[in-house]
């Protein structure tokens, strides 16, 4: 039996709601965690006003275009009986002057706020109660230093809301792109030279970033996660971090802190107060600073959350977690292996 028309319009309804409600389940901060349409600072707000009002300038001169041309094929199509081909010399002043003068008015009115915005991004002087954040990009993770308040920290960026971020960016290495879509927008990191970005972030969570400049072969591995944090907590943590490391009270991580101190790791990883970082950057650079590294949720240019069974793979192999990695092969295995990931992760 043929479904009746009644029955097939349901179904098609049913099926269209069906996948509305896939959809909008889709977007969520896991499908999409570097949503440039969800602002959680100054800066993105007024990004996406201006990108709200281009949209609706444009929609409304997509209409007229459109609109005018249908028109214009009804109007003047040429119809039965008309005289031969119409003169195509004829001109018409006024309406050359008109589209010549309405998309030049068109165009300022997108360059202006356009103009303004990219200068507000960067600008000159900034509060005085405005936080450096230092962000120096190495092949293929995020560096930052706080160097108001002599914190470092690699991959994840806590930072206070309500309070100006000047976040001054440098490369170590090759140009890269910092990109906090929710926060901060995006801006190259050049080496040689020094860009920035000052937002003031508003709602406290957990946000996405991205190197968004190919930069190698783990380009697509080098993340990072803003943590906007209550000021409270933002002191909190500060005070946290500006301690030493936990000292292993024994046990597997304290075997593993003596095959940290055999193991060449502190050529290129800085411990504070164990193993150190040298002022001509030579010694203790190279890699990411773990005084607090189980303190951390993420590793490996935030690519992989911080587990033990995740830091293991990443000792035994880097190269296949994170292709081209610069951290080599140590060949630790066994209760060597854990005991080294014991200590690391008491870094908290
Ligand atoms: Cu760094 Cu792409």
């Amino acid at each position: 039996m043929m479904p009746r028309a009644a029955d097939f319009k349901r179904a098609t309804r049913a099926a269209a709601m069906a996948m509305i409600t896939a959809m909008l389940a889709g977007c969520t901060e896991t499908h999409f965690p570097l949503d440039t349409l969800s602002p959680k600072s100054d800066l993105t707000r007024a990004i996406l006003d201006l990108f709200k009002e281009i949209t609706i300038l444009d929609s409304i001169v997509l209409l007229v275009v459109i609109g005018a041309m249908i028109g214009a094929i009804f109007i003047y199509s040429s119809r039965e009986g008309d005289p031969g081909e119409p003169s195509a010399t004829h001109s018409d002043v006024t309406l050359e002057m008109l589209w010549t003068v309405i998309p030049a008015i068109i165009l300022i009115a997108i360059t202006v706020p356009t103009v303004h915005t990219i200068i507000r991004t960067q600008p000159d002087q900034w509060p005085a109660d405005t936080l450096r954040v230092r962000v120096i990009a190495h092949q293929w993770w995020w560096e930052f230093r706080y160097p108001t308040l002599g914190v470092v920290t690699a991959d994840e960026v806590h930072i206070p809301a309500g309070q100006p971020i000047h976040f001054e960016m440098v490369s170590e290495d090759v140009i890269h792109s910092f990109f906090m879509p929710s926060i901060g927008g995006k801006r190259d990191v050049v080496p040689g030279q020094e860009n920035q970005i000052t937002t003031t972030a508003d709602t406290p969570g957990k946000y996405y970033g991205q190197c968004t400049e190919f930069c190698g072969a783990s380009h697509a591995n080098m993340r990072f996660r803003v943590f906007v944090d209550t000021p409270e907590a933002f002191k909190q943590w500060t005070a946290h971090q500006l301690e030493g490391p936990l000292k292993p009270a024994g046990g597997s991580a304290a075997a593993g802190a003596k095959i940290w101190a055999d193991a060449p790791c502190a050529i290129c990883h800085t411990i504070k107060g164990v193993s150190g970082f040298s002022k001509d950057y030579t010694f203790g650079f190279r890699g990411p600073d773990l005084t607090h590294f189980g303190s951390r949720t993420t590793l490996a240019g935030s690519i992989m959350d911080n587990t033990p069974a995740n830091v293991a793979l990443w000792i035994t192999n880097p190269d296949a977690v994170k292709p081209g990695a610069n951290m080599p092969t140590l060949g630790l295995r066994g209760q060597q292996l854990s005991d080294l990931v014991a200590y690391l992760e008491s870094l908290k």
